[in-house]
């Protein structure tokens, strides 16, 4: 159910509408994600947080039309550049794949062809995309390689994969996958191999390209700290589902769903004390929950109720910029659910873009 966007908008990128995926296992089809609804918009940064196990990679490869043999899609639509992925044949996405809609993974290590020089790579991905001579596509191959923060970019131009270390490998995967000018990037935990002063260079560069060129960024990570950088909306899984899907601000400063409030409880703030213990969210994530048809967090939230265990929950509006999978917050029971100015979330963020924006044309 999407309230706040509209499959005809063109301002959205990608619109996905009931997504839902079931891989075959021993004991038979389990569904391991149901009922997901996001949109993502041109230049806009959606982040994706969640608990390991909640769905985020399996959602982003079912868009690539990547998911492992035995997953496959079973519900659900995904609208891009007014086509929808999900039906493609392998083809069709192959023409979309790499040109048009990209993907960055945590590990490189295959992802490079072992038997070309990195220059070769990237040189043929700009090429596909742009008809520029090879000089040309040299020049802007060295231009990327330099700004995802890779000293001597001629040098490596003439190298093997084999011969770099990880963390370098990792940032030719993400110049290949930025060479073609991709409309959408999705990220999967892409820097978290990275050390932290690389990872801030390369989330800066994909903010500037989503500025400059109003590239679209999924950005999936377990993160709080990144989330809270670079996305402008934030999507937040738990067990195959969506469970809140609002701004960064509100998501925030008034977090609608518990399990976004326990998330954010595990954050450590500056104001706390330097020895204060990390925490963790009590319990774990329950290993059958596809078969849980009620709310899947009830076993773990502070706040659950017989009604809650009884009950499919379903995404609802709070208002213009939460939605959440919460009958307690939807009936106004939860006190730490508060009322928000959502027209001062869009203002600030708005705003945020606008001055990321000049500082970019400042140089
Ligand atoms: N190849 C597979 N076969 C069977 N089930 C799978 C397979 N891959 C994923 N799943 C199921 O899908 C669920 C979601 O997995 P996914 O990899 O999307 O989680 P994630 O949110 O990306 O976690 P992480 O943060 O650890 O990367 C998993 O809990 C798992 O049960
Ligand atoms: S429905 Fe009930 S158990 Fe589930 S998150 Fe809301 S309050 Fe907690
Ligand atoms: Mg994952």
């Amino acid at each position: 159910m999407k309230a706040m966007t509209n499959v005809d908008d063109p301002d959205v990128m990608l619109s996905v509408n009931g997504l839902e995926i079931t891989f075959k296992t021993d004991q038979g089809d389990r569904v391991f994600l149901r009922d997901v609804d996001f949109d993502i918009r041109r230049g806009e940064v959606l982040g994706v947080v969640g608990e390991s196990g909640s769905g985020k990679s399996i959602t982003a490869l079912s868009l690539m039309g990547l998911l492992p043999n035995a997953g496959r899609v079973t519900d659900g639509e995904a609208w891009f550049k007014g086509k929808n992925l999900l039906s493609m044949t392998s083809d069709q996405l192959d023409e979309i794949r790499g040109k048009h809609l990209a993907m960055i993974f945590q590990d490189a290590l295959t992802s490079l062809n072992p038997v070309l020089t990195i220059g070769n790579q990237i040189i043929e991905a700009i090429r596909a995309h742009q008809d520029i001579s090879k000089a040309k596509a040299t020049n802007l191959a060295v231009d990327l390689l330099d700004r995802v923060g890779l000293a001597k970019p001629k040098t490596i131009l003439n190298q093997y994969a084999h011969t770099l270390s990880g963390g370098m490998r990792q940032r030719v995967m993400i110049a290949i996958a930025l060479a073609s000018e991709p409309s959408l990037i999705i990220a999967d935990e892409a820097t978290s191999s990275l050390d932290v002063t690389i990872q801030a260079q390369i989330m800066h560069l994909l903010r500037e390209l989503s500025l400059e060129r109003d590239m679209s960024v999924m950005l999936i990570t377990h993160d709080i700290g990144l989330i809270a950088q670079m996305a402008d909306r934030v999507l937040v899984m738990y067990a195959g589902e969506v469970v809140e899907y609002t701004d960064v601000f509100t998501m925030f400063e008034a977090p609608g769903h518990p399990y976004t409030r326990a998330l954010l409880d595990t954050v450590p703030s500056i104001e706390d004390d330097k020895d204060r213990e990390l925490t963790a969210i009590p319990g774990v994530v329950p290993e059958d929950y596809y078969a849980i048809n009620s709310c899947r967090f009830a076993g773990r939230c502070e706040f659950a109720q017989q009604q809650c265990r009884e009950t499919r929950q379903v995404m609802r509006p709070l208002d213009d910029c939460r939605q959440v999978r919460c009958m307690r917050a939807q009936n106004n029971e939860l006190d730490f659910v508060h009322s928000t100015q959502c027209e001062a979330s869009k203002i600030a963020l708005a705003r945020r873009k606008e001055e990321a924006k000049k500082r970019l044309s400042q140089g």
